[in-house]
């Protein structure tokens, strides 16, 4: 079905080098779902932003000697440029420190704090005299009580992996500085009653259908008697400005902010564009639109609790998410990818190795949509030179390469279609279906494995009815064979657009279409196949073949 949608990325930290794990964690799946829903006709609006408030940004900036607005202008523009490469195809590509998501942040403090739901509490919080600052718990570092780790952080041992609070710590001192002088500070601090929206949320919940079933169950873990308010102030001065009382050089939680610059980016690209917001995010105004959130797991409680309690909690008539699409870790070698520790490939290193859609088509053919997925590099190179290489490129670089020679270029007439061409059609109306049911329920692996049996059937016709070797003797049926796979290979072209959209454009243009923006997905496949008599004037071309990868090329990456 195609309708307005709306589809977020959860919004990538402005700081830190991008891994294929935060690709494949939402970027990317959510990319695809825009572009397949561009192609059935949809209206589409896809946006994201860097998340760019909090300690760690403010940090990352002073040691890059620049003020925190400075860094962010720099490191924004860093990832814009990756995502670009990368094919992603947003309509915005915003900022959360952007002047609209300021004004929005404020404005549902302000609503919340009129509907009763903020609270103000003291909290104790570690101050350190040589900083000249409050710490935020995972800067705070010593000896864990329970297995004597001497480098524990102050919110978790990573040793022993207990939680902890920085108190518990023996002999705390600032990661900062060093400093042991720490003192224990009373502070200010606002909460967001979510407790008092618990059943609210729970009943939201009940409305919401066509989530990965991981999500709702964390969803419901979250939504317990056990909810607690959450803290939605800090002590710090890279952010949004707390506007109350008493509140002077405090700013709202990253976490705060973040998923209302989902709002703010809509905002922002509807300005540029002369159209209402409104009709994304307000109410009757947004029609029968929907919202469909990508997120990697870890995400999850930000999107189906705060997020949700601050716009309900607002009493505004605030649209919320029809569907979050929750997404698992993809590990390196078998573990956790970590750019500050070397593990696991950089977005860059990636692009700089191979083009963008040979990393596309991987990560999404094994998307961590139910568990967890490994990324191997034998495995990579075995895969996409298997399906790109061998299936795809090998079937289209073949079948433009034979029609150029033996038909002039032209798609030629030909033959009658026969039963080979008859049960062909139907199977592949059949696949093409099954790919675009699998897009519709956000089935990535599902789509590409589909998309994949359908390039194998294409080539295990082209290979069987072998137009070259009927050539000389029936050259009807050898002009038939070649019409019916160059179809095919548009067909089969066209339905992987949103997964390998330049590897698409190509194989498209070899065979003599066009493609301008998103291709129109194939309509009625069957008739298309067995109805065209070819002749016009359509001109096929060279497609370059797809060298095929090796792990050394990955290996530097
Ligand atoms: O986990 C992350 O990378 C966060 N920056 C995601 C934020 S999503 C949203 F709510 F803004
Ligand atoms: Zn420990």
């Amino acid at each position: 079905m195609s309708h307005r949608i709306l589809i977020t990325s959860a919004l990538p930290y402005v700081s830190g080098a991008k891994h294929l794990g935060n690709l494949v964690g939402s970027l990317l799946p959510a990319d695809v779902h825009a572009r397949f829903h561009r192609q059935i006709g949809s209206e589409v609006l896809f946006v994201c932003a860097t998340d760019e408030h909090g300690t760690p940004t403010e940090l990352a900036a002073a040691q890059a000697g620049l003020a925190p607005r400075a860094f962010c202008d720099g490191e924004h523009a860093r990832q814009a440029a990756i995502y670009r490469r990368f094919g992603l195809s947003f309509d915005h590509f915003g900022r959360s420190s952007a002047p609209s998501n300021h004004a929005l942040t404020q404005h549902f403090y302000r609503r919340l704090d009129e509907a009763g739901l903020i609270a103000e509490r003291s909290v104790p919080q570690i101050w350190s005299p040589t900083d000249n600052r409050y710490l935020p718990d995972r800067y705070v570092r010593g000896t864990c009580p329970h297995c004597g780790d001497p480098d524990a952080r102050g919110d978790q041992c990573e040793a022993c992996g207990t939680l902890l609070d920085p108190v518990e710590l023996i002999a705390p001192r600032s990661a900062l500085s060093g400093d042991t002088r720490l003192e224990l500070r009373e502070s200010r601090h606002l909460f967001l009653r979510q407790s008092a929206l618990r059943e609210r949320l729970n009943d939201w919940l009940d409305t919401r259908s066509g989530w990965p079933p991981f999500v709702v169950s964390l969803a419901r873990s979250w939504l317990t008697a056990d909810l607690k308010d959450r803290c939605i102030t800090r002590d710090l001065s890279w952010g949004v400005p707390v506007p109350r009382p008493g509140f002077e050089g405090k700013v709202f939680y990253v976490w705060f902010d973040a998923p209302i610059a989902y709002i703010a980016a809509t905002q922002d690209w509807a300005a540029d564009q002369g159209r209402d917001w409104r009709d994304w995010w307000w109410g009757e105004s947004a029609g029968t639109g929907r919202i469909v959130q990508f997120l990697g797991k870890d995400n999850v409680p930000f999107h189906t609790v705060s997020f949700p309690a601050t716009l309900i909690g607002s009493g505004e008539p605030w649209r919320t998410a029809d569907v979050i699409k929750g997404l698992h870790w993809l590990t390196h070698e078998g573990g956790k990818f970590s750019t500050s520790r070397g593990r696991g490939l950089s977005c860059e290193a990636a692009l700089d190795a191979l083009p963008a859609d040979l990393w596309r088509w991987w990560l999404i053919a094994n998307a961590p949509e139910g568990a967890d997925a490994d990324f191997r590099a034998e495995r990579f190179v075995a895969d996409v030179s298997k399906d790109l290489a061998d299936v795809f490129g090998n079937l289209v670089q073949r079948v433009a390469r034979f029609a150029a020679t033996a038909f002039d270029g032209e798609v030629p007439t030909g033959a009658e279609p026969g039963p080979a061409e008859r049960s062909l059609a139907a199977e592949a109306a059949s696949q093409v279906a099954a790919i675009r049911a699998h897009h519709e329920a956000r089935e990535f692996r599902r789509a590409a494995a589909e998309t994949r049996a359908l390039w194998a059937r294409a080539n295990a016709y082209v290979q069987a009815a072998a137009p070259w070797s009927e050539l000389r003797h029936d050259r009807a049926r050898a002009a038939l064979v070649t019409r019916v796979a160059l179809d095919l290979i548009a067909i089969g072209a066209t339905v992987a657009w949103s997964i390998v959209p330049s590897l698409a454009a190509s194989a498209i243009s070899a065979v003599g279409g066009e493609v301008a923006g998103a291709p129109e997905w194939p309509g009625d496949v069957e008739r298309r196949i067995l109805d065209d008599r070819g002749g016009e004037t359509r001109r096929v071309g060279l497609f370059a073949p797809i060298t095929k990868v090796r792990v050394e090329d990955i290996g530097a990456a």
